[in-house]
């Protein structure tokens, strides 16, 4: 009996990526491999590479030529740049900035439709519509949608970029340092969220420079430093005392509570 197994979201090996005319290299030689339904998170210091990560899966930073490399997203060499942007869904602070407008957010959900930001005479299906608002009903922003995004707390903007993100059911949600600016208890709140939609059952891969930032529902990491991949498994050999102070080049002991890791 023959088996249909999807394809993995992201295949990736011998990478690089340069900058500056080529002399400055970004990312060195990552070999990344995401199957279907897999979450993982990508840890690493400031600068460490891992936005230019996501901005290569994503076709803005192309690889260097290279016969051993590899790049495949969902089983495919070769995209539309926008069919490629609907089946992932990526959060980043750019888009953030960019949608801190006079546009309300249910009209910033919609235009994940379109792929642009804000709605400029686009024929809105019933259907759409009705996608749009069962997704802000599950990540319970719907009495918000009438709010304009530049009103709105940093994590409520966040949360209307989320759900812009998923009207197209992504493969995989990537979020980029999506609890930067949050205070506590917008924090608790967006990482429960996080954890809700991982649960629905959407793919996620969070980058983030923050250890407490990977909620429990995400079982692998990869640790990130000067633009190569260093370390990547199962977080419980991943996340250790001494991986993590070298990660950061701090001395930390990491303890572990109800599925978090902290970093002391
Ligand atoms: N377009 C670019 N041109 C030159 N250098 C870049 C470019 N994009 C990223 N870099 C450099 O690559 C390094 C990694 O950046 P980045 O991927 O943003 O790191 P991180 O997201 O981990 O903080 C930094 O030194 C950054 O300055
Ligand atoms: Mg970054």
């Amino acid at each position: 009996m023959k088996i249909n197994r999807p394809p993995p979201i992201l295949e990736l090996k011998n990478i690089t990526v340069a900058k500056d005319g080529g002399k400055k290299k970004i990312l060195r030689n990552i070999s990344l491999r995401v199957p279907a339904g897999e979450n993982i998170a990508i840890l690493g210091p400031n600068g460490a590479g891992k936005t230019s990560l996501l901005k290569l899966i994503t076709r803005e930073y192309y690889p260097l030529a290279d016969e051993k490399a590899l790049f495949r997203v969902w089983g495919k060499d070769s995209w539309n740049i926008f069919e490629l942007r609907y089946l992932l869904g990526l959060v980043s602070n750019n888009l953030q900035s960019l949608c801190a407008r006079e546009i309300s957010g249910l009209e910033t959900v919609l235009s994940g439709f379109f792929g642009g930001i804000g709605l400029h005479g686009e024929r809105i299906t019933a259907g759409q519509r009705k996608k749009a608002l069962s997704v802000l009903r599950f990540l319970e922003i719907d009495r918000l949608k009438n709010r304009a995004m530049s009103v709105m707390s940093s994590g409520e903007a966040r949360r209307f970029l989320i759900a812009r993100a998923l009207v197209h059911d992504p493969k995989a949600l990537i979020l980029d340092e999506p609890t930067n600016s949050l205070d506590l208890r917008s924090t608790h709140h967006f990482k429960n969220m996080m954890r809700k939609i991982v649960r629905a059952g959407t793919g996620m891969i969070l980058v983030t420079q923050n250890l407490q930032d990977i909620i429990p529902e995400i079982r692998r990491v990869a640790l990130m430093k000067n633009g190569r991949i260093i370390e990547d498994g199962p977080k419980e050999i991943v996340l250790i005392s001494r991986n993590i102070s070298a990660l950061f080049d701090i001395p930390v002991r990491i303890s572990k509570r109800n599925g978090y890791y902290y970093a002391l």
